[in-house]
This record gives structure tokens, C-alpha cells and sequence, in this order.
């Protein structure tokens, strides 16, 4: 049974929303009275999101997007603020695996791909859409990390890097913006059964779980259940924080 989360009247932005653990966190958020624009680069998965978040009168908005490109990103915040006036959540989840390779072979256009989505493509959520919550005196953010960017997983050296990343940022803009009513907080999860398994060797899945003490992966609604609260009002003084989801992993 989930605790009861007052997100009514909010307007969330969920990054990669189409599918996985921001469709999940999508679907928490609007269970909590939120309502959605999903930003996300597979236009049919959005398409298909919509679909099954919309029925029963509820508003999803869609956009299609690659958080990657700044200008592609300026253009959904503009789109997204066309649509609602306001943006009150913004949770940039969108995010690559990028191949399982030691640094030595890593072929430099991958490590460019996965900075460029995993770290840039947060930064650019976030340069695009501080500006109205900052006019409104009013935002929650959360950047969705990875364990492996506190803990650095081997043969994943540019996914390590961007979310050891994504942390130093979060850190940076929650002290930034710490004087309004605006938090900036970041998750780490451990490894959830989702499509971006697919981007990974079985070897390097096989690693991920042996270094959970639960024994199994996170699921994605434990996810968005942190989130939910992140995202909340009640979450109005901790802020630049990292919240650990690796199932005893992180000791720090
Ligand atoms: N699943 C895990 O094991 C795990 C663990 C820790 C952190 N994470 C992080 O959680 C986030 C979501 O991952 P997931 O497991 O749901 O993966 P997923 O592949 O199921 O979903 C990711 C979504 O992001 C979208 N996306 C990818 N690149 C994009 C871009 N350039 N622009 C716009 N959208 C883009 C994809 O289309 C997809 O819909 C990622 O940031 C990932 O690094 C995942």
C-alpha cells in the first residue's frame, strides 16, 4: 500500500519518461494528483505512454526531445510552459548505459554519447527550467545518479563519471538556489530490471546484483516512491543531498 503524497495541482516534467523508472515515477506522480509532461526521444513510447497515463480524463503532455542537445531541451521547456503556465517538478531521469568496456578500449565517440545524455542533458533540464521556478519561488528537482557514480563501477568508466557528475551538480545548484523555496536533490539507485539491461552484458548485470546485500535488484516503484516524496512540498528544507536506493551497497 503507498503512503499518500500531496502532489495535487503540480505540474511535473519526468526526462526519459516514456518508459522504465521515469514512466514509473510518471505514474507516481500523477497517482499523486500531478499532472504530466513527459520529455523523451522514442516518440511511439511516448505516444504509447500517453495512452495508458491518459485515460480517465487525466493530462499528459508529451514531448519529444533530446535531452543531449540544448536546443532541442529550450524547446520542450518553452513547450512545456506554453502548455501548463507553469512548472512546478522536474525530475531528469532520461538516461544511457553506453557500453561495458575497460578505458583502454572505450571508443571516445561512446564516452562523448554518455556524458552529452547522462550528465549534459541533466544540466541543460536544469538551466532550462530554474528560470520559472525561480520566477514563482517554487520548484522541486530531482536528479536521478546512479550508485555507480559513488562507487564506480568497472567497465561502465563513462557512466561511473557522468552520475558521479549528475551528484556534483546537484550539490552545486541545491546550494545555488538554497535561498528559495526550491530543493535539488539527486537518487542513487542500485540496479532495476528495466530496457536499459538491454545496452549491458549479462556479465556486468551479473556484477550489479552480486553487490546488492538484499539480493535482488531495486524495483522501480521503490524508485518512485522516494521520489514521490522528494518532489513534494513536505521535502522543504533538504536540499544538494544524494538519497540512496542501492539495498545497503552505499556506505556513505
Ligand atoms: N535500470 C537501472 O539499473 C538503473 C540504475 C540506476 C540508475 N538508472 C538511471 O535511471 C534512468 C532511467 O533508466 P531506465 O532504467 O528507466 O532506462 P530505460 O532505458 O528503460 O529508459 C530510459 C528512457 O530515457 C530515454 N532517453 C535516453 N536517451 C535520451 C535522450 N538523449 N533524450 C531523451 N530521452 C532519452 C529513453 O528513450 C528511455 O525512454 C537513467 O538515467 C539510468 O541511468 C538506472
Amino acid at each position: 500500500m503507498a503512503n499518500r503524497i500531496d502532489l495535487e495541482g503540480k505540474i511535473a516534467v519526468v526526462t526519459g519518461g516514456a518508459q522504465g523508472i521515469g514512466y514509473a515515477i510518471a505514474q507516481r506522480l500523477q497517482d499523486s494528483g500531478a499532472k504530466l509532461i513527459l520529455w523523451d526521444r522514442e516518440e511511439s513510447l511516448l505516444e504509447e505512454a500517453r495512452r495508458t497515463l491518459g485515460p480517465e480524463g487525466q493530462v499528459v503532455e508529451i514531448v519529444t526531445c533530446d535531452v543531449a542537445e540544448w536546443e532541442s531541451v529550450e524547446r520542450a521547456a518553452k513547450q512545456s510552459l506554453e502548455a501548463f503556465g507553469r512548472v512546478d517538478i522536474l525530475v531528469n531521469n532520461a538516461g544511457i548505459s553506453g557500453p561495458n568496456t575497460t578505458v583502454a578500449d572505450y571508443p571516445v565517440e561512446e564516452w562523448r554519447r554518455v556524458i552529452d545524455i547522462d550528465l549534459s542533458g541533466v544540466f541543460y533540464g536544469c538551466k532550462a527550467l530554474v528560470p520559472t521556478m525561480l520566477a514563482q519561488n517554487y520548484g522541486r528537482i530531482v536528479n536521478v545518479a546512479s550508485i555507480a557514480g559513488k562507487e564506480g563501477n568497472p567497465n561502465a568508466a563513462a557512466y561511473s563519471s557522468a552520475k558521479a557528475g549528475v551528484i556534483a551538480l546537484t550539490k552545486s545548484l541545491g546550494k545555488e538556489l538554497a535561498g528559495q523555496d526550491i530543493s535539488v536533490n539527486c537518487i542513487t539507485p542500485a540496479a532495476a530490471r528495466t530496457r536499459i539491461f538491454d545496452q549491458m552484458t549479462q556479465t556486468h548485470i551479473d556484477y550489479m546484483l552480486s553487490k546488492i546485500p538484499r539480493g535482488r535488484f531495486v524495483l522501480v516503484e521503490e524508485i518512485a516512491a522516494m521520489v514521490a516524496f522528494l518532489v513534494s512540498a513536505e521535502n522543504s528544507f533538504t536540499t544538494g543531498a544524494v538519497f540512496d536506493l542501492s539495498g545497503g551497497r552505499a556506505t556513505y
